[in-house]
């Protein structure tokens, strides 16, 4: 039962967690993630779980058994404890690490991604363990600090302890709810590649008087590259090789997501941009969720301080990473790129490519036992059966779980479209939150019998 009393509890230990900066791609936080992660374990341990902290060459893996249910399925429940950096500080109404509480909704970095999700089934543990003969399954907790940078050790780490790691189901909640009254099941998730773009021109910024006019400006073919990415008409990446192996849309799969209560205006003022846009022929889910695209994440280069310097950088640079879907390969759509950005570069500049992290998408088989009970236990608590949507964004270790451990993943996620994950103000709706603690209690219930 959650009363009132037991909720503010719960949410008071939440806001402890949510404290701790852990700000994965950020080195200057490398102690705090480290803090967090140690907490993370206490607590694991004060509510009777067999908790262990594992170092990596990055930063700590946590797993965390339960008892042993002989005979019974066992579930292993993944979440990351690392959260995105909070920039811009000035937008937030409220400290991103210090939690607020403002209606119905707690703000804080991490709340809906991913700390509040995964301490939502955290809760839902410890609340059948303390009653005599919790009806669990076999419960294992991996709960991870590198996910928000691609999950780099997690990989390795899943090799070396798959003898421990056996589940039958993996149980995901780091998705989104379609909307506060629609229970919702994730089916795919996007992938992604990584890469970074550096322009290089003369060997030292010079002066743009002097020199100007006489040598290809790096921040200009810059421009120019990003320019030539698109086709301004279609909205389609221009990149020869880049649609290889994309699986077109079912015309069953289309039906269904028209079937969604979506309206593209109202998503349209949500963004707050004039006019969508995207690849033509397509709707904004099917663009969301079933079609890859290339981004810009940044551009840099040249002078950025206040007033004017008149310079020709030496370099310019960008970052990018390109959303996947199936059959898409990361490392074959970074290679098909490269190849065409340096095909159409002028001869003045030099390029660098950096590769980064990268993430295959994912498709969740529907008939398995896990998916009824997730499906049953989200009836129960909302009252009517869950919505089945995909998402655009990625969860690395989900593909390697199926890799390296052979189970596939059950997503349901718990955090609002207006949660603001990785922008300013992110919120955790507390009435969700204690919704999903009793859908996870329903849901573990069904795996035990
Ligand atoms: N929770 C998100 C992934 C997500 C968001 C899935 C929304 C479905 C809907 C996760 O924490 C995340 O942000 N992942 C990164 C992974 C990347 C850094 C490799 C992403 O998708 O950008
Ligand atoms: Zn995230």
């Amino acid at each position: 039962m959650n009363t009132a009393r037991a909720l503010r509890r719960v949410v008071a230990q939440l806001a402890d967690f949510l404290r701790w900066p852990s700000i994965s791609t950020d080195p200057a936080h490398r102690r705090d993630v480290a803090g967090c992660a140690r907490w993370l374990v206490a607590h694991l341990r004060s509510i009777g779980l067999a908790a262990t902290l594992h170092p990596t060459p990055g930063h700590p893996v946590i797993v965390a058994h339960g008892p042993r249910k002989p005979g019974k399925p066992t579930v292993l429940i993944y979440g990351h404890y690392d959260v995105q950096p909070p920039d811009p500080v000035e937008l937030w109404h409220s400290p991103p690490f210090e939690p607020a509480i403002r209606g119905c909704k707690l703000f804080a970095r991490g709340a809906a991604d991913n700390k509040g999700q995964v301490f939502a089934h955290i809760t839902a543990v410890a609340q059948a363990l303390r009653e005599p003969d919790a009806a669990l399954p076999n419960v294992i907790f991996l709960i991870e600090g590198e996910e928000e940078i691609g999950s780099l050790s997690i990989e390795p780490f899943l090799r070396a302890h798959r003898r421990e790691l056996r589940p039958d189901f993996v149980l995901v909640s780091d998705t989104s709810m379609f909307a506060k009254n629609l229970p919702t099941i994730t089916c795919s998730l996007r992938g992604v590649a990584a890469f970074e773009l550096r322009v290089r021109g003369p060997a030292r910024d010079l002066h743009s008087g002097i020199f100007g006019g006489t040598v290809a400006n790096p921040a200009t073919v810059l421009a120019q590259l990003i320019a030539a990415l698109h086709d301004p008409r279609t909205g389609r990446v221009r990149v020869p090789g880049f649609y290889d192996g994309v699986r077109p849309l079912t015309a069953a799969q289309r039906r269904a997501w028209r079937r969604l209560p979506f309206s593209e205006d109202g998503y349209r003022r949500a963004l707050g941009v004039p006019q969508l846009a995207g690849e033509s022929g397509f709707t904004s889910l099917e663009r969301r969720w079933a079609r890859p695209t290339l981004e810009v994440n940044g551009i840099f280069g040249g002078y950025q301080g206040e007033g004017s310097k008149t310079v020709i950088p030496a370099w310019a640079g960008a970052k990018f990473t390109a959303r996947l879907v199936p059959d898409q390969s990361p490392q074959r759509v970074v290679a098909a790129t490269r190849r065409y950005l340096c095909a159409i570069a002028p001869p003045g500049v030099k390029l660098e490519f950096i590769p980064g992290h990268s993430a295959e998408p994912y498709i969740a088989p529907m008939d398995s036992r896990c998916m009824r009970a997730a499906t049953n236990a989200l009836r129960s608590v909302w009252g009517r059966p869950p919505v089945l949507v995909g998402e655009g964004g990625s969860i690395p270790i989900i593909t390697s779980f199926k890799r390296i451990l052979g189970a596939d993943s059950v997503m349901v996620g718990f955090g609002l479209p207006d949660a603001n994950a990785h922008s300013p103000d992110e919120s955790l709706d507390l009435d969700v939150f204690a919704r999903a603690i009793r859908a996870s209690r329903l849901l573990l219930a069904e795996l035990a019998r």
